[in-house]
């Protein structure tokens, strides 16, 4: 019989779940601005910028300097290992002035995926060397949460058990030693996109998934209150000749959590995985007012659907800075409403209707 030996302290737990929910408040979601230098090598070349460290800081300092109007929709803010030692113009950490806002400084803790030998294209990801000592640091450095994304892939055969139990282990085990450090983990186990199944693939998927992703963190007696779960939302594949509604997506999203994500679980903040920005907002806003009982806050933990209309705004010239930031503020006030199902909006209308997928999307 398993047995657990206590690891955790009350305090400690107590500690956790609070810095959880504060993360995804009401009205709050979260900006994921962890792209790797390959990811923003991606995001930068689609406006004509060179990926280099001062561009990356440039474009992070137009996030980071949007005024209190984020204070009240954004609760945390996921950095990179390279972002979280930057400085603004004037010299401030870039630590600082997130925390200065009072939003939760997070970091991206993982690797990177890896491929999976003997599947079908399928990967895992890497990391967990080392990771109690970088944990301990970004812990000092001003972090309190962290991410580590997993990739499962849909097909005729994929994803494979394998791929399901192996992404589940290492996602758990993540998370307990996270945990360790006073750091709450953020699982998220992304099912991509790409293909052309329809919405109940995508849901059955993404039951199984998340099925063993909890199977893996009781296994490795992670505490569930002092965690959040960063899932995709249920969608059909970009290449599904079918169409659904939003009241569609949001049903087959909250029918999957429903079965699969226990209430303990702080809270549950979706990626948006090549979404338009105005789909993402749109899908989460119909997720929050769909009639079944939803024992989590469901809010947000956007990347490009945060940030697609500040980049294109950019460009990579000075005069632009004000206007890009302003275009990420509408968006981080728009998921602000949409995650209360408030938005009434429907801004389909230039860039935020613009789909930001890339095939096999990597972060
Ligand atoms: P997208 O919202 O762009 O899918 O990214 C979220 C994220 O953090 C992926 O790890």
């Amino acid at each position: 019989m398993t047995h657990q030996f206590s690891t955790l302290t009350a305090a400690q737990k107590k500690d956790l779940n609070e810095t959880a929910l504060r993360i995804i408040s009401p009205g709050k979601g979260i900006l994921a601005a962890d792209e790797s230098v390959g990811s923003m090598a991606k995001r930068l070349a689609q406006v004509g910028v060179e990926n280099t460290e001062e561009n990356r800081r440039k474009y992070r300092q137009i996030l980071f300097s949007a005024d209190d109007r984020i204070n009240l929709c954004i609760g945390g803010v996921i950095f990179f290992h390279e972002t979280l030692y930057q400085h603004s113009d004037n010299g401030v950490p870039f630590v600082k002035m997130i925390k200065d806002k009072g939003i939760l400084v997070g970091v991206k803790v993982d690797k990177g995926v890896v491929p999976l030998p003997g599947t079908c294209g399928e990967s895992t990801t890497q990391g967990l060397d080392g990771l109690s000592e970088r944990c301990a640091q970004y812990k000092k450095d001003g972090a309190v949460f962290a991410k580590w994304r997993c990739v499962l892939k849909i097909s005729d055969t994929n994803p494979s058990n394998l791929a399901i139990t192996e992404n589940a282990n290492v996602l758990a085990r993540y998370s307990s030693i996270c945990q360790q450090h006073g750091i709450v983990p953020i699982i998220e186990p992304e099912i991509l996109p790409d293909g052309d199944h329809d919405l109940k693939r995508c849901q059955y998927v993404t039951e199984k998934v998340l099925t063993a992703v909890y199977k893996a963190m009781s296994d490795h007696h992670v505490y569930l209150e002092g965690s959040l779960l960063k899932p995709n939302m249920v969608t059909p594949g970009h290449s599904c000749s079918n169409k659904y509604t939003p009241e569609e997506v949001a049903m087959a999203t909250v029918t999957a959590l429903r079965r699969t994500v226990p209430p303990a679980v702080a809270g549950v903040a979706f990626l948006s995985g090549g979404q338009s920005e105005e789909e993402a907002s749109i899908h989460l806003n119909a997720i929050n007012n769909c009639p079944l009982v939803k024992p989590w806050m469901l809010s947000f933990s956007f990347g490009r659907a945060l940030q697609a209309s500040a980049l294109r705004a950019w460009r990579g010239h000075k005069e632009n800075e004000n206007v890009a930031t302003e275009q990420f503020i509408k968006r981080a006030e728009v998921n602000g409403l949409a995650c209360q199902g408030k938005y009434t909006g429907g801004d389909n209308s230039g860039q935020a209707g613009q789909h930001v997928y890339g095939s096999c999307h990597a972060y």
